[in-house]
């Protein structure tokens, strides 16, 4: 029960990662947001993760890339549950691309919800936290695809390596708040969207991990508990990548079809 009392808004949970590291935190006590930008799955997912944790777990569905949707997300949390403890700006997209053929509104749509969406979710948490007075964890999704190049991923790739910048410039302004801001950076993971994009992913992954399997969610979402508990109150700025090893051998399953 660590995180008993504590408050988290957490975005695009209502599947896959950001599902996992919510279901975590209800299970340890927390009460949380869960966003989705699909509001069946958004609902579906706060019952089933209230139905079996400790804690509470509300739905807010809505589109994280709005600026607007940030303060709105905040001031629910701070409606239903009086405050806010953790953010966890999950939702991004992954938008495989050529790059002679890149379209802008493509590049905008990323940049949208994988940068300008978090920067603003985390400005408006932390505006939260600093007015509340006893500090507060911010967790970034990065992705080993912002630490290794991989064909036809430029534009996500640069989102994800601007995410573990943005943790660590920002140490400089929240740390005075006792704020810390950390980034996770996944690295191949099973999930439903994964698998739909490769029925083959496990077996794919399997190959040229050094773990000899991809990350499962629970992998990734036990991370994110370690930098969202009170154990991480040092531990700032980080970027910590889970990938079974991937990154220090790094070959890429779909090499010879790019
Ligand atoms: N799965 C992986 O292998 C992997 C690896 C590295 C990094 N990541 C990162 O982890 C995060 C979660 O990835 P995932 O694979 O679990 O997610 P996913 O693609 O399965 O999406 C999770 C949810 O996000 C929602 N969503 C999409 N756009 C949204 C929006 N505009 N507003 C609100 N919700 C929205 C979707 O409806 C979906 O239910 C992402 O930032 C992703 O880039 C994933």
């Amino acid at each position: 029960m660590r995180f008993k009392n504590r408050v988290a808004v957490i975005t695009g949970a209502g599947t896959g990662i950001g599902y996992e590291i919510a279901r975590h935190l209800v299970q340890e006590g927390a009460s949380i947001v869960l966003n989705d930008l699909d509001t069946s799955l958004a609902h579906q997912a706060a019952d089933a993760i209230q139905s079996e944790g400790e804690g509470k777990c509300v739905a807010f569905p809505g589109d994280a890339s709005q600026v607007e949707f940030a303060q709105q997300i905040v001031k629910e949390a701070v409606i239903q549950f009086g405050r806010v403890d953790m953010v966890v700006p999950n939702a991004g997209i992954t938008m495989f691309g050529d790059f002679f053929s890149f379209k802008p509104e493509d590049f905008q749509k990323v940049v949208d919800l994988n940068l300008r969406g978090g920067f603003f979710l985390t400005q408006a948490a932390a505006q939260q936290m600093r007015e509340q007075g006893q500090g507060g964890r911010v967790l970034l999704m990065s992705s080993v695809i912002g630490v290794q190049a991989a064909a036809k991923l430029t534009v996500y790739a640069m989102t994800k390596a601007a995410l573990s910048m943005m943790a660590k410039n920002l140490v400089a302004e929240l740390s005075p708040y006792q704020i810390t801001i950390n980034a996770v950076a996944p690295g191949a993971t099973v999930t439903d969207r994964t698998l739909q994009e490769d029925e083959n992913y496990v077996e794919s992954w399997r190959q040229v991990t050094p773990t000899q399997r991809p990350a499962e969610t629970s992998d990734i979402a036990q991370a994110a508990l370690f930098f969202l508990s009170a154990e991480a109150s040092q531990v700032t700025g980080q970027t910590l990548i889970v990938d079974g090893g991937w990154t220090a051998t790094s070959p890429f399953p779909y090499d010879k079809e790019s």
